[in-house]
């Protein structure tokens, strides 16, 4: 393939830059995934001037001023978490996320709350007309009268319209229909996405100028085309959800300025986004009995616990290979845990479908809910339903063991005051909880242990390594011979 110095090849998947065209990229591995695209100008060495000033001298680290960074407060408690603590002026912010999954909306909102603060707002529309953005933002609580709307693609417009005069947000919507002239191929090939995000982050450098750029996620989960887009910003936000449900998570993925940990809850309304201020009480219906097959934990999203319900439906295979879906939890982690459960607890699920779905859309990124996942699906399995008041946490380790998971009494706080009463937790993990927990927690070494005291099987004597072979999956009425107390009243001992 011929090649001039003036052109570089991308990769479509990932980004990766290569000076030479393969079959396979040889960044990411993608196979005929590479683009001939012309080599950025560089900028910066064109316009630094060569004589006169001196070249910058290195400064001693610590003697290097630390430039607080004034954040603006975008009044969505929500949204200002996950960016870590407000917005950045002069930050680049990607929000990317699935269609329809309410991105123009939360920027819409966004720029709303801004707008009235009595800050100059730009909202640059490319997807849809100005009268559509308008209809939104009438069904919006609090509508964004003063926002300025530009329906425009064209960045050269976008740009000399923020340069006219500032504002402290300049909202792209969405980033796959802005388009630079001067650049080849259509609107959201991987050229024109790198030279419009290039111009519109040269553009928030040089006027201070804090952008939102909004971006559509493909299925595999890049924003879609370029990955170049993420070396590029600042912030990284993905909007995630399930359509179904109502529930939205606003996650950091990369943050220059703060961490990437914390998230944002939002639920979706007739009237847009409203924050979830307390998602515990949100997420779970908590009084009432669980259903067999449910589970809840504590599980801890950045700084806050938040509790959430884990559902499994195991049902005999009706055809050949088992199914496994796992929706909210990384499939391969439960593929894992089956096989621990089968090794390690006597409990067989190879010839059933296994369906486990973490309720509410969010999804869990801990290994401290493996422990609640199997006792969710020994739940349904068994049809027999955890104890009412109970909730579980722990890492299941691959022989079976319970191992510690982080701030246990965080997570007991948590399911204490939405009303739970009895924990089953890592031992490791008991035995560093106040006097005051330790009474209600139930510590655990092994799964089968746990799986016992959670009430889920009848005895100790069979909750050892060995294989429950007594215990060959159908309903046993018999209580455990040593059931808590607590638990007496759900195995309908007085
Ligand atoms: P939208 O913000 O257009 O999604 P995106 O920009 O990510 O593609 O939101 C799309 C969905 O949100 C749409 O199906 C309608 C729904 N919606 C509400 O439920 N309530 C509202 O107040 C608004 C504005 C949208
Ligand atoms: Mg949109």
């Amino acid at each position: 393939m011929a090649q001039s110095a003036k052109t570089l090849f991308f990769c479509k998947q990932c980004g990766g830059e290569s000076a030479k065209w393969f079959g396979r990229c040889p960044h990411c591995g993608e196979w005929n995934s590479l683009v001939e695209a012309p080599k950025a100008p560089k900028r910066s060495a064109g316009r630094r001037p060569r004589r006169g000033r001196p070249a910058e001298a290195p400064t001693r680290l610590g003697e290097t001023e630390t430039g607080t960074v004034q954040r603006i407060d975008i009044g969505i408690a929500e949204f200002d978490r996950a960016l870590g603590g407000g917005l950045v002026p002069g930050s680049v912010v990607l929000l990317g996320g699935d269609p329809g999954v309410g991105k123009s909306t939360l920027a819409l909102q966004a720029a709303g709350r801004l707008a009235a603060s009595g800050r100059r707002v730009l909202y640059v529309t490319g997807e849809e007309s100005q009268s559509q953005v308008r209809l939104r933002s009438d069904r919006l609580e609090d509508p964004s009268d003063d926002v300025l709307l530009l329906a425009e693609g064209n960045v050269s417009r976008i740009t000399e319209c923020a340069e006219e005069e500032p504002p402290a947000l300049l909202v792209v919507d969405s980033i796959q229909t802005a388009f630079t002239p001067e650049a080849d191929g259509a609107p959201g090939s991987l050229i024109q996405v790198r030279e419009s995000g290039q111009r519109l982050h040269a553009l928030a450098k040089e006027r201070n100028v804090a952008v939102l750029l909004i971006g559509h996620v493909t299925k595999e989960g890049a924003i879609a085309g370029p990955r170049v887009l993420e070396h590029m910003v600042d912030t990284v936000l993905y909007l995630e959800g399930e359509r179904i449900g109502n529930y939205r998570v606003l996650r950091a993925v990369k943050n220059r300025f703060g961490s990437t940990d914390e998230i944002g809850l939002f639920e979706m309304r007739e009237t847009g986004l409203t924050e979830v201020h307390d998602p515990s009480r949100m997420l779970l219906d908590t009084d009432g009995r669980r259903a067999a097959g449910s589970a809840v934990v504590p599980v801890i999203e950045g700084t806050r616990p938040l509790l959430l319900e884990v559902q499994a439906l195991v049902t005999p295979a009706a055809y050949g290979v088992a199914q496994r879906v796992a929706s909210g939890i990384d499939p391969k982690r439960l593929a894992v845990l089956l096989a621990v459960l089968r090794k390690h607890a006597g409990t067989d699920v190879s010839g059933h479908d296994v369906f486990v779905n973490v309720v509410s859309g969010i999804r869990i990124q801990e290994p401290a809910a493996d422990l609640g996942l199997l006792a969710a699906v020994v739940s349904s399995f068994r049809d027999r339903p955890l104890p009412a008041r109970v909730a579980l946490f722990g890492e299941v380790g691959l022989g079976g063991e319970i191992r510690p998971v982080g701030q246990p009494e965080r997570r007991i706080a948590e399911a204490s005051r939405v009303g739970f009463e009895r924990f089953v937790v890592p031992e490791a993990s008991r035995r560093d909880l106040p006097k005051r927990l330790q009474e209600v927690a139930i510590g655990v070494d092994r799964l089968s242990e746990a799986l016992v005291q959670a009430g889920l099987y009848p005895n100790a004597s069979s909750a050892t390594d060995a294989v429950l072979d007594d215990f060959p999956g159908e309903l046993q009425d018999e209580p455990p011979d040593d059931l808590p107390d607590d638990l007496r009243d759900d195995w309908g001992l007085a």
